[in-house]
């Protein structure tokens, strides 16, 4: 089973993109930097500044759409799009509802329920949420000014197929946005498909040397960003980890 469908992921999703310092981490010397990834995606690596007035936006594996939710503040309209049905529905709610009811794993199978909050601040009906595959988006999309892919290349069966759409989605001088913690697994993406994490010719070919191999052609790289984040899996568990954000501009 996909593990994006199962309640497990959906509650430590919801948590990781609406929990509160308290909900997620009570542990003073616990690594505060690495909280509200799904927000800093957005703060830290979209150049708001430079957005037209009524901006599209596109949220590729947006989960259950806390960046979506933060493109909305900067963006007329938002496009969330996940092969997760469960985190597509669940997102919708948010959209809808601005909340969400959901359990949060404290310690085997005692639970605490907690409240996901769309911030109120945030005008939701700029937002839409659809299924969809980033192997073969929909060329009704249309181009964006800006494209977020967090966190989504090591988590598909062929990268090379989203990157290569991208020239199309972005517009052109628009902002396109990836971060990856560059965790190449062979159950999501079979090796001769990774973008990088391997050898070649006694030589390490990393990750951001794959992007740039994939999308020189059409994006200059603006910078890369360290962006720390944190998934609590229970009250004494979690992963901590280092997503490499780049940032490009289409040419
Ligand atoms: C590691 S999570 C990252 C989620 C979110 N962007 C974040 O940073 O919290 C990867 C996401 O990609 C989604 N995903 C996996 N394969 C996909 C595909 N082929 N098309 C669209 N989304 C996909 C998963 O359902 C999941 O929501």
């Amino acid at each position: 089973m996909n593990p994006y469908e199962t309640e497990k992921l959906v509650g430590e999703y919801l948590l990781f993109h609406y929990g509160s310092t308290e909900e997620v981490l009570p542990w003073r010397n616990g690594p505060h930097d690495a909280l509200d990834f799904a927000v800093r995606c957005v703060t830290q690596c979209v150049d708001v500044a430079a957005l037209p007035r009524d901006a599209r936006a596109l949220d590729v594996g947006c989960a259950v759409g806390r960046s979506s939710f933060e493109l909305a503040r900067h963006c007329g309209e938002v496009v969330g799009i996940d092969y997760s049905r469960r985190f597509i529905e669940v997102a919708g709610t948010l959209a809808a509802d601005g909340s969400f009811l959901y359990l949060r794993t404290d310690e085997g199978a005692i639970v605490t329920p907690l409240v996901a909050r769309v911030p109120q601040e945030v005008e939701r009906e700029r937002v839409q949420f659809e299924h969809g595959d980033a192997h073969a988006l929909r060329e009704s999309l249309g181009a964006f000014d800006v494209v977020l892919g967090a966190n989504l290349i090591d988590r598909l069966a062929q990268p090379a197929r989203f990157l290569a759409q991208l020239p199309r989605l972005v517009k052109q001088g628009g902002q396109l946005v990836l971060t990856s913690p560059c965790t190449w697994l062979q159950e999501f993406t079979s090796p001769e498909h990774w973008v990088g994490g391997y050898v070649e010719n006694g030589q390490p070919r990393t990750t951001l040397a794959g992007l740039e191999a994939a999308l020189a052609k059409d994006f200059a790289l603006l910078a890369t960003k360290d962006l720390p984040f944190l998934i609590r899996e229970h009250t004494r568990k979690y992963q901590w980890s280092v997503a490499q954000a780049s940032i490009w501009q289409r040419k």
